[in-house]
């Protein structure tokens, strides 16, 4: 990325979802160091089960996808700790194809512990890790293909419909002909799983979904105080999502002085930190298919709680 590329985009997103009613945060904030380790202990709460259901899929269907795409590099957006992608690599070194390991994240601190663990695992393959954006383009280049692009965890689903569109045309010009998309999409479900899956009683996700406001702290010496805020999941019945804010306990003001702004909050006044819409098969498959892609194999783990696809482009 651009030397200051972060701090400029952090500065320009806290003052835009800061500076006016509804206050908002993108998302890709809550990942550092401790939030990647945060997120990691999500994926094993009880309550969150679109990990263990994901992961049921691809030790099913990992021989599937490696016969089908034979690919040479595998690249991996928002990876993460890489832990189900392992399924993957096997499957696909088993295979004889694979090359290149390509994983690509906004946390630095989560692409050295899982490139780390994955070069010490598997010393033949080429590992190549990227912190980047995934928002604002895709540096992908020279890989030899075919490449098998995965985007696992239902991280699709926290972006909206406008952002997935957006994003559906940024994937479509990286990819070429023989590529292939692999998605991981959480499906819509009684609303009480899924709100127990953004609100876990060891409240480890309200953990994570305050660690936004430490890294504000930190990066731009705010003085948010993280008590004074409280988790809220809700489940939004039009949207079909889950919506996650930190709620103002009281009328407070916040001063962010790096960037020069001071924020009021009134008693109970939301602050929106994360969307996780939820899908169905039909529409996702249409919004894919205007985006560029054709769904050529749809699979699900046996509760049907997750969905994972294959897709090609048109
Ligand atoms: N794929 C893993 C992790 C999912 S959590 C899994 O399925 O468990 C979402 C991941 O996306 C995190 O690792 C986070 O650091 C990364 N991420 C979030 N926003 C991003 C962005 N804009 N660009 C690149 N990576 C991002
Ligand atoms: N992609 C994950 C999801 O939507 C990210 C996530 C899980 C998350 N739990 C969270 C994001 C809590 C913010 C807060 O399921």
């Amino acid at each position: 990325m651009p030397v200051g590329y972060f701090t400029d985009s952090l500065h320009s997103d806290v003052r835009q979802g800061l500076g006016t009613a509804p206050r908002t945060l993108p998302p890709k904030w809550f990942y550092d160091k401790r939030g990647s380790d945060l997120f990691e202990q999500i994926t094993r709460l009880p309550e969150y089960y679109p990990t263990r259901a994901e992961h049921e899929i691809l030790t099913r269907r990992a021989p599937d996808i490696a016969a089908l795409t034979r690919a040479a590099t595998l690249i991996e957006l928002g990876s993460g700790s890489s832990r189900k992608t392992r399924l993957l690599l096997d499957a696909l070194t088993a295979g004889g194809t694979l090359l290149r390991y390509a994983p690509l994240d906004v946390s630095a601190a989560a692409l050295e512990e899982a490139g780390a663990a994955i070069c010490r695992d598997y010393p033949d393959l080429r590992v190549a890790a990227t912190v980047a954006d995934f928002e604002t383009g895709l540096p992908l280049s020279d890989e030899p293909g075919p490449r098998l692009l995965a985007f696992l965890g239902s991280t699709i689903g926290n972006f909206d419909a406008a952002q997935r569109r957006a994003f559906y045309r940024t994937l479509s010009l990286a990819l070429s002909s023989d590529d292939v998309l692999l998605l991981g999409a959480d499906l819509v479900k009684d609303p009480g799983v899924l709100v127990r899956a953004y609100d876990d009683a060891a409240g480890v996700t309200a953990e994570f979904n305050k660690n936004v406001l430490h890294v504000l702290n930190r990066e731009l010496g705010a003085d948010f105080d993280p008590d004074a805020f409280d988790h809220v999941a809700l489940w939004n019945t039009e949207e079909e999502r889950i919506e996650m804010r930190l709620r103002s306990r009281l009328a407070q003001t916040v001063k962010i002085p790096d960037l020069d702004l001071s924020v009021d909050f009134a008693e109970g006044e939301d602050l929106r930190t994360e969307l996780s819409c939820k899908f169905r098969r039909e529409s996702l498959t249409a919004e894919l298919k205007e985006g560029g892609f054709t769904v050529r194999h749809w699979w699900t783990d046996t509760a049907g709680r997750f969905a994972l696809l294959l897709a090609v482009p048109n």
